[in-house]
């Protein structure tokens, strides 16, 4: 490997740019909360993997708008390098044209599951070319950027180089043939050789686990954490950033060196950046520009390598601040096996949001999908969730307290709650109503979803109970029963409005049908509403919503 030394000049900058990186980090500010998806190849149309994702990535972004938070997301499609090109090739098309085709795929995938991203980046767009070009520029002009040789392992299939010590030879069981792949993704590999760009990753090894270090939420969860680190430590070479043009060509041409295109996935990460409308000077102004670095970065974990170990390094490289945190999940897996496009045993998103509707979908995978460890996806555990969880317990204790013949007038006074005494029947439920938002809101910060959601409904299963034991139908006849009866549907119907607030961002439209219901105005849907019982104020159940929220599945 052929290492050039670096000029004087650009010895000078390479300093510079190392005492203000730690500036640019110190100074970034924090208005508008940003959150990403990746963006994804267009070699092939959505699966279930990628709408998990983009559906965790919209439940983060409405949650912080959740709590009042101005907030903005991005996601789209990657559609250059020699994967897209061959794809286009077998498809005969054009490479524009597929990529057009595949990543209206996409698009469409946001609004058949309701995914309000506010940037949908496409790498193909000329705002994001320029982007692109831009923090080429500053990486050489900050002594980051030289020409070498390179040889090495790549596949095609990750876009990815791989060191010698990450391949291996295997033999196919039938044909006796020979091929070398890579470990960790299993993807054939063909050695390289050719003169490019590469870029000085070695040189941030010992930043980057600072980074790590002082920020102990910046990768999560743990393990993925664990083995960046362990990466890290096993030393970083330098990273090739160009191809030979005459090679590729589906790509972004290096400026002033039209004999080289761009490494596709510096192309892609720039996304991020050209999300909030960088390069932010020039005439056009960014009101984005604010919301970087992104607060959360989902990710899957097979990408965590380019989000957690060369974005930040290119980062710095350019004296830009670093996200907040990269979340990296793990993958659904058919039958134990990663659901992938190459693999072809992958899931249909639009039919499976098809049969069993947008936010009973959004709800499965956000709280059964693999964080830390793989999931596997399973249609009937949907249906599980919908039958106990959405109808069993929410849709069922709305209706119940909504009954007519409980609550004839539709109104429940609002002082129906005597706030000195808790009657001792009330007490279990009245603690955990009051304890849920806390909880939830703790667990869905620390990521733990799953727990987050379980807050609610062991909150909404102890509602159930309450009614059921006190036995509130039996006390419509005599008035002196009417103060008990009004208190017991009070409590009713606040679990419902509190588990109907806080599970907005995960099933939004059926939470807004279930608000409505309960004649929550629409400025009292925020976090902080769901803090305190709704004392004092009457309840009036609005009766012309009266539809059931979780019918019986077909
Ligand atoms: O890697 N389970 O794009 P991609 C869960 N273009 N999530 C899954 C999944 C599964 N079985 N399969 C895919 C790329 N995903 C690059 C990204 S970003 C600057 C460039 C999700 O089309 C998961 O988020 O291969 C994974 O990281 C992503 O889709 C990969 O999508
Ligand atoms: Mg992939």
């Amino acid at each position: 490997m052929l290492i050039v030394s670096l000029s004087s000049v650009s010895r000078q900058a390479f300093i510079q740019s190392q005492t203000r990186c730690l500036h640019a980090t110190r100074l970034a500010k924090h208005s508008k909360a940003f959150v990403t998806t990746p963006i994804y190849y267009v070699n092939a149309v959505p699966h279930i993997g990628h709408l998990y994702s983009t559906v965790l990535a919209d439940t983060i972004r409405r949650n912080y708008a959740l709590h009042g938070k101005e907030v903005i997301m991005s996601t789209g499609t990657d559609e250059h390098g020699l994967k897209i090109q061959q794809a286009a090739k077998k498809n005969n098309m054009q490479p524009i044209e597929f990529c057009d085709k595949v990543s209206e795929s996409f698009r469409k995938l946001c609004t058949a599951a309701n995914i309000e991203y506010t940037s949908f980046q496409r790498t193909t767009s000329p705002t994001h070319k320029k982007a692109v070009k831009e923090l080429w520029n500053t990486l050489l002009k900050n002594g980051y950027l030289y020409k070498g040789k390179h040889e090495g392992w790549y596949a095609v299939s990750d876009e990815a180089f791989y060191a010698p010590n990450q391949v291996k030879e295997v033999t196919d069981e039938k044909t006796g043939e020979k091929t070398m792949v890579a470990i960790e993704s299993g993807q054939k590999v063909e050695w390289m050789s050719e003169e490019n760009y590469k870029f000085r990753l070695s040189l941030f090894g010992d930043k980057l686990v600072e980074w790590i270090d002082s920020h102990p939420t910046a990768i999560v969860p743990h393990n993925r954490r664990n083995e960046v680190l362990s990466w890290i430590k096993a030393g970083l070479a330098d990273l090739s950033v160009s191809r030979l043009r005459s090679r590729l060509d589906w790509g972004i041409e290096v400026p002033n060196d039209p004999e080289h295109t761009i490494y596709v996935w510096l192309d892609a990460l720039t996304n991020y950046l050209t999300a909030t409308g960088y390069p932010w000077h020039g005439e056009h102004s960014s009101p984005n520009k604010e919301a970087f670095p992104p607060d959360v970065q989902i990710v899957g974990k097979d990408i965590v390598r380019f989000h957690a170990i060369y974005w930040p390094a290119f980062l710095m490289a350019a004296d830009l601040p670093l996200p907040k945190q990269i979340l990296a999940h793990a993958h659904w897996t058919m039958g134990k096996q990663k659901m992938s496009k190459s693999r072809g045993n992958v899931v249909d998103p639009f039919e499976v949001l098809d049969t069993y509707g947008v936010d009973p979908v959004r709800y499965y995978l956000v709280r059964d999908g693999g964080l830390a460890d793989d999931g596997d996806y399973s249609e009937k555990m949907i249906k599980t969730r919908y039958k106990k969880d959405l109808a069993g317990q929410l849709g069922n204790l709305l209706n119940r307290t909504t009954a007519k013949s409980l609550l004839p007038s539709g109104v429940v006074p609002g002082n129906s709650l005597n706030t000195a005494t808790v009657h001792p029947n009330d007490q279990m439920l009245h603690d955990q109503i009051r304890a849920v938002p806390e909880n939830f809101n703790k667990a869905f910060e620390e990521r733990e979803f799953n727990k987050a959601y379980a807050f609610i409904f062991d909150m909404l299963s102890q509602a159930n109970k309450h009614f059921t034991e006190n036995e509130p139908w039996k006390m419509t006849q005599n008035i002196e029963d009417k103060e008990r009866l009004d208190t017991i549907l009070f409590y009713s119907l606040e679990a419902c409005r509190v588990a109907g607030i806080l599970l907005q961002p995960i099933m939004p439209t059926k939470m807004e049908s279930l608000l409505n219901q309960l004649g929550v105005p629409k400025d009292e849907r925020y976090f902080k509403d769901s803090l305190s019982l709704k004392v004092g104020k009457d309840i009036t159940v609005n009766k012309t919503e009266a539809d059931i929220l979780f019918p019986r599945l077909k």
